[in-house]
């Protein structure tokens, strides 16, 4: 607590437990912070759980919470994405003064940050979306944060979120990511890397589960023994804390007692949709969220578990050595993480041309090692990828990925084989594998595609031989005229 006379360098408003907990973090750090909830009761919460922690300034208004603040106001709007954030946008605009700043921390869709950013600023304000990723631990302990809007936000803002980020190497997990809605759209593009990241781990469970047989608890030993190599992240790490988990009420494995239908909050979706009207082909990312889709579909489900299934076949059927099987999995997980990186990196370089952004991928790499979902060890090879070349054509052509693809590919493929021939469902694993094969592949059916056009369309088509559009007259002579 503070006495009256003091103002707060920065505020939170929206105590949920994500709200509360980066409240804290700014106040462990040493700086004054005013907090505001709606509901009294989750203030009254924090300052008599959590008082102690620090100098914290309660407001049980919207107005006061406003007036605890030195200039340049910083508020930080941890609420809902959608209305919630717009009315507490409004209500903060209308009590703050020209150059204070209201961030918004919360899961927003980019083109709304792009819209408000623009509202915001014709107020004299300014507006920052940033994302923040972590989740409730990484919120008081350190996240990443993504924060975009006006360059200038950046000397009042960058100090203090510094202070509270995940630290990797001493280099602070935050940067100013570029103008208006380019800190939503990369937080939006990093949760998609998590779905496919979250699906890839997915598919090698199912496999090593139900394919070569090996119980929870074994594979909670393997993803341990993964965790100490490439594949080294936090997504791997928990995921052997999920399957080590047993349940006590049944004292059954507790992932045989999950439901397995996933929920999605709506950021992968939205990366897969802007992906599309970018341009950019995000298989394994659109894959993953296809899968936690048709997951959650169990009427259609129900109805579908009784379609023939072919002749199925077991590992020893086709002669696979159980261990050697684990070390072609990993690798195909390897391989197909790396192509949803590939993926997700091309789709905030297209982002970026779009909107005018001038995100630098090394920064992303670089304040993604720490702090956020996807926190891994390989994110440092990204970094030293771009710091190589920032105008890789794709991720997979640094010469370490290259070199790493070397290594998977063969038992890449031998997994997607057999993952067929057992009948087990590998959607990112196979479509990846196809990305990859559709990159390398000199000629593709694309030409088939752009004869069909033209014989129904008359959409036209171009030669490998020659300049200019060319159509068929399909429906005369055959001949081809030049449009
Ligand atoms: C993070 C998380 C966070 C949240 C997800 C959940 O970066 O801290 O990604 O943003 O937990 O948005 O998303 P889904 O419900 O869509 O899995």
């Amino acid at each position: 607590m503070t006495d009256g006379s003091k103002k707060a360098q920065i505020g939170v408003v929206g105590l949920a437990v994500m709200g509360s907990n980066l409240a804290r973090n700014f106040a462990r750090n040493g700086h004054t912070v005013a907090v505001y909830n709606r509901s009294q009761e989750k203030t009254e919460a924090l300052i008599s759980q959590h008082g102690g922690e620090g100098d914290f300034i309660p407001a049980a208004s919207i107005e006061e919470f406003v007036a605890s603040l030195e200039r340049p106001r910083r508020a930080i709007i941890m609420v809902q994405a959608g209305t919630a954030t717009d009315a507490v946008i409004g209500q903060l605009a209308d009590a703050m003064e020209e150059g204070d700043i209201i961030i918004d921390g919360g899961n927003a869709l980019f083109s709304d940050t792009i819209r408000r950013e623009a509202e915001i600023a014709e107020r004299g304000l300014n507006f920052v979306g940033a994302g923040i990723s972590g989740g409730e631990e990484g919120a008081l302990n350190g996240p990443s944060i993504m924060p975009g809007g006006p360059q200038s936000t950046w000397e009042a803002l960058g100090p203090l979120l510094e202070s509270v980020a995940a630290k990797v190497d001493g280099t602070p997990c935050v940067t100013h990511i570029g103008p208006d809605g380019a800190g939503h759209f990369v937080k939006m593009v990093h949760n998609g890397i998590e779905y496919a990241d979250m699906q890839v781990i997915g598919e090698a469970y199912q496999l090593l589960r139900y394919a070569a047989g090996y119980s929870p608890a074994e594979l909670a030993q393997v993803f341990r023994d993964w965790n100490q190599g490439d594949l080294d992240s936090y997504l791997i790490e928990i995921t052997s804390e999920v399957l080590d988990q047993v349940d006590a009420e049944t004292g059954k494995p507790l992932v045989d007692i999950i439901v397995d239908q996933a929920g999605q909050k709506g950021t992968g979706r939205w990366t897969v949709k802007a992906a599309l009207d970018l341009g950019i082909p995000v298989t394994g990312i659109g894959e993953a969220v296809f899968a936690r889709a048709l997951s959650g579909s169990a009427a259609q489900r129900e109805a579908t578990g009784a379609l023939p299934a072919g002749t199925l076949q077991t590992l020893k059927d086709l002669g696979v050595d159980r261990e050697a099987f684990v070390e072609d999995v990993r690798k195909a997980l390897y391989a197909s993480k790396l192509i949803a990186y590939a993926q997700g990196f091309d789709e905030i370089k297209a982002g970026s041309e779009e909107y005018g952004w001038n995100v630098d991928p090394r920064d992303l790499a670089t304040i993604w090692r720490g702090g956020c979902i996807i926190r891994a060890k390989f994110l440092n090879r990204i970094v030293d990828a771009y710091d190589a070349d920032p105008e890789l054509p794709s991720l997979l052509l640094d010469p370490y990925f290259t070199g790493e693809l070397e290594e998977l590919i063969d038992a890449w493929r031998r997994v997607v084989v057999i993952a067929t021939q057992v009948g087990q469902p590998v959607p990112v694993f196979a479509s990846s594998l196809s990305y990859y094969d559709s990159l390398r592949s000199e000629r593709l059916p694309a030409a088939l595609i752009q004869g069909q056009r033209d014989f129904f369309g008359a959409h036209t088509y171009r030669r490998v031989d020659k300049p200019g559009s060319f159509h068929t007259l399909w429906s005369e002579d055959r001949s081809e005229v030049e449009v």
